[in-house]
Order: structure tokens, then C-alpha cells, then sequence
């Protein structure tokens, strides 16, 4: 199938709708562009599991909450456009801002408690600003399924959530991090490392399966897995933000390491800021403190 490029909501609306009509399933990976091969993964998932793939490439002003991130955002549309035809997408949605955002909204989805953590204790309005778009974007493509990497825990659980709450008709997919060879997940943000910041960048995935390692042999205590992992990071050029220990469910960090848990950080290796998650549960029978 030809790749078409759409950026206008009225031309989607009217390409999906009859294919829709006919019975087609729509697939929809939503982007910020800058696609790597973590992006990859939504977007094969959608093309094998859907009639119509969807790509929506769209770097969405409301969840920056710091306007200089917004602006150094990487941009790379025409390659991003060719890495989806690549992959088979059927259309890329490329709409400008003022497309999505004609007026100042009066109108945005808050998912409450399961922001107040993590990312969304750091970043005020950045979930708000997520769900807000991907709700309409969820409109405006009306897809069977919509495909989100975990390597954004806290926003998958959020998309799930609001999906649940608002009723809407869609199947949140959630695909696995893509990794590099030294364990780095894939992010847009990685482009924006010095070598000196991305030889250090690992680090953070090792903490992570460090503090892995600790739960699965049976400490249950989250500040004694801190305290292990986060030697990993303890160097000069990185600032931790945050490293928690939290309820897969609720996103809340825990007292005491007792169901299946995420560990999830997010670290500043200068001006750029990395986060990344794993899961963990505890294996030994015999849980210590
Ligand atoms: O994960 C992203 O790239 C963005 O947060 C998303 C889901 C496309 C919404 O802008």
C-alpha cells in the first residue's frame, strides 16, 4: 500500500470513514516523530495487527511543561515519513498545531491520582497534556487498538486508565522497550546526549536492574533497594530526579515490596532528561528486610 500523508483532520476523517464502514480494523501508533526503532515496534504491531495502520506524527505543545524542551524537540519529519513506509503504515497524520489547536483549549483530561507520582509529580501538566491529545487523537482516528511503548509506564497506565474511565471503544496495546546493546532504552531525547553524556547513559538501566536484582532475591524494603541501586548513579554528571519503587496499579510508591512492582527513574545528564522503568517481583521465599 502507498503511504499517504494527511495533516488535515477533515481529510483523515473522510479516508477512514469508509474504510472503516467496509469493516476495516485502524491501528494507531501516536508519535512525537523522531521515530527510532523503539517507535518501530508500535508501528510493526499496528500494521500486523490491524487492515489499516495509522501513524500519527504530531509534537504536542500542551505536555511540555518547560517551553525550551518543546522548542529543542527533535523534528525530523521526512525521514520519519520513509521509516513508516518502510514499515508498511498506510497514512502518516502529520497535523500542524494550529490544526489541533485552532482556539486556546477550554477542555482537557485530568487522570488524578495515578499522576501524582513519578513524572507527574516533576512535570505539572505534562499527563494532562497527554491524555488531552491522545483522547483526541483516539477521536478524530477512532482506531480498534492504539499501541504505546512501556518504556512510558506511568503514561501507559494513564492512557489505560482514561480509556476506562471515559468509555472509550479501544484496545490499549502496550509494547515492550527497545534497547540498545548496552541496555539504554530507546528515546527521541538519546540524539540530544553529548558522547560524554551517552557513554554515561546505561547507567540508568543498570541502577534499574540493579534495584531488579535486590527485589528478586527478597528485599522487601524499597529505601534498602534505593540505597543499593542508586550507587549506580551516584557520579557527578548525573542528576537523579527521581528513583522510585511503586505499585505496578497505582503508580504510588510502596512501603513494603510485597505484589509485582515497577522501579522507575528519571535521571538529567545535563540538559537532557532520561527516564526509563522495570519490572520486579519478589522470588525468594524468604523476604527480608
Ligand atoms: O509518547 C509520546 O510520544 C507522546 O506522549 C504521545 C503519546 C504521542 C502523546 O503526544
Amino acid at each position: 500500500m502507498e503511504l499517504r500523508v494527511i495533516d488535515s483532520i477533515a481529510e483523515l476523517r473522510q479516508t477512514l470513514s469508509p474504510l472503516r464502514q467496509a469493516g476495516a480494523s485502524i491501528g494507531l501508533a501516536p508519535t512525537m516523530g523522531a521515530l527510532h526503532a523503539g517507535h518501530g515496534r508500535l508501528i510493526e504491531r499496528a500494521v500486523q495487527e490491524n487492515d489499516c495502520a495509522v501513524v500519527s506524527i504530531f509534537v504536542n505543545p500542551i505536555q511540555f511543561n518547560d517551553p525550551g524542551d518543546f522548542k529543542k524537540y527533535p523534528r525530523t519529519l521526512e525521514s520519519d515519513m520513509e521509516f513508516c513506509r518502510k514499515l508498511g503504515a498506510a497514512i502518516v497524520f502529520s497535523p500542524t498545531t494550529e490544526e489541533m489547536y485552532p482556539q486556546t483549549s477550554q477542555t482537557f483530561v485530568e487522570v488524578s491520582s495515578l499522576t501524582e507520582h513519578l513524572c507527574g509529580k516533576f512535570r505539572p501538566g505534562h499527563f494532562r497534556g497527554v491524555a488531552t491529545v491522545v483522547l483526541k487523537l483516539l477521536e478524530i482516528v477512532q482506531p480498534a487498538r492504539a499501541y504505546f511503548g512501556e518504556k512510558d509506564a506511568q503514561q501507559l497506565a494513564v492512557v489505560q486508565r482514561m480509556v476506562r474511565d471515559l468509555n472509550v471503544p479501544v484496545e490499549i496495546v502496550g509494547v515492550p522497550t527497545v534497547r540498545e546493546s548496552d541496555g539504554l532504552a530507546l528515546s527521541s531525547r538519546n540524539q540530544l546526549l553529548t558522547p560524554a553524556e551517552r557513554a554515561l547513559a546505561p547507567l540508568l538501566y543498570q541502577a534499574l536492574q540493579e534495584a531488579g536484582r535486590c527485589i528478586e532475591k527478597g528485599v522487601v524494603d524499597p529505601a534498602r533497594v534505593k540505597r543499593a541501586a542508586l550507587t549506580t548513579l551516584d557520579r557527578p554528571e548525573i542528576r537523579v530526579e527521581y528513583f522510585e519503587v511503586v505499585d505496578t496499579d497505582s503508580m504510588h510508591p510502596v512501603e513494603r515490596i510485597e505484589r509485582p512492582v515497577r522501579v522507575a527513574a528519571a535521571i538529567w545528564l545535563g540538559a537532557t532528561r532520561l527516564i526509563d522503568n522495570v519490572a520486579a517481583r519478589l522470588r525468594s521465599r524468604t523476604a527480608s528486610n
